[in-house]
């Protein structure tokens, strides 16, 4: 399953990739960004970081004609600094993390993330996590809950409550494609762009993995993981989440922690948008730490 990568050449560039650096990629995905960045080394390592087991075994298999600088290990944002101490490494020349879920993640009926291929309501973006899985969520939650997980994370305003109690009423709901249909018979038929299940399968995955709160998390301990003069590049592809990671980079500009690099937010080409759909919604941002 192919992922294009997004905005590879605009990432290595604010990256600044050093040919004896020791870079680490946070969202390792399918390895496309990884293998550009090891590529570029000569003395230098790349620690290749992801939460999803099966997708780093992927990204190893991409990335194998590097295998002598690289670093592969599994990991959740929240946990980087013990990931790093555990590596012996106290900090890095730069870091990437092009958040989310990668294509084959998405896609495969299996992982639960889709409503257009039919599988088991599971979306843990790691299935070695022992969190709960959508299913959880939609056949235990409160409707209260729910309706607070539909709304803020799907930002479904006004439709948070009527929503949660067309899936309380849809109970059991143990396939995408039963969620999917229930979201309908709430919502109605499709009437614009968007699937009427698309802003509740968003929502229901970003509490799942608990997306915004490893965001948040992650760009709270860049100074303490990137060097001085090291940089940092986040891609993200949710409004929520880019309101983190502006937030972040301007608490850490204003503590005197960091430079922002980026002064507008950093788009992909009409070129590349018009190649791969998915990036059309990918907002880049860098930091450089002081
Ligand atoms: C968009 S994909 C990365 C694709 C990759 N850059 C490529 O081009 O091949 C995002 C990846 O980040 C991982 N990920 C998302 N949130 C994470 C987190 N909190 N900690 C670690 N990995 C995470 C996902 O498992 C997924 O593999």
């Amino acid at each position: 399953m192919e992922h294009y990568p997004v905005m590879l050449n605009e990432s290595l560039d604010w990256l600044n990739v050093r040919p004896d650096g020791v870079f680490l990629d946070a969202t390792a995905g399918l390895g496309n960004h990884s293998r550009a960045i090891a590529e570029r080394l000569v003395t230098g390592r790349l620690v290749m970081h992801d939460r999803d087991g099966e997708s780093l075994e992927q990204a190893r298999g991409f990335t194998a004609d590097y295998a002598d600088r690289i670093t592969p290990v599994r990991g959740r944002f929240s946990e980087l600094r013990q990931t790093l101490d555990r590596l012996g490494l106290s900090k890095v020349d730069g870091l990437l993390a092009d958040l989310g879920v990668s294509r084959p993640q998405l896609t495969a009926s299996e992982r639960g993330f889709s409503f257009m291929n039919d599988g088991p309501l599971d979306m843990r973006m790691s299935r070695e996590e022992n969190v709960e899985t959508a299913a959880d969520l939609v056949n235990f939650s409160s409707e209260e809950e729910l309706a607070r997980i539909i709304r803020d994370l799907g930002e479904e305003r006004g439709n948070g409550r009527k929503l949660a109690r067309a899936l309380i009423r849809a109970r059991p709901i143990l396939t995408t494609g039963q969620l999917a249909r229930a979201v309908m018979s709430s919502a109605g038929p499709r009437t614009g762009p968007l699937h009427p299940g698309t802003k509740v399968f968003m929502a229901l995955r970003l509490a799942v993995n608990s997306e915004l709160e490893e965001v948040e998390a992650l760009v709270r301990m860049l100074p303490s993981v990137v060097a001085s003069g090291g940089r940092a590049v986040v891609i993200s592809f949710h409004s929520l989440e880019d309101r983190l990671v502006k937030q972040g980079f301007l608490t850490h500009a204003r503590g005197g922690r960091a430079r922002i690099l980026t002064k507008h937010v950093v788009r992909p080409s009409e070129v590349e948008v018009r190649t791969n759909a998915a990036s059309r919604s990918a907002k880049l941002r860098a930091i450089e730490i002081v």
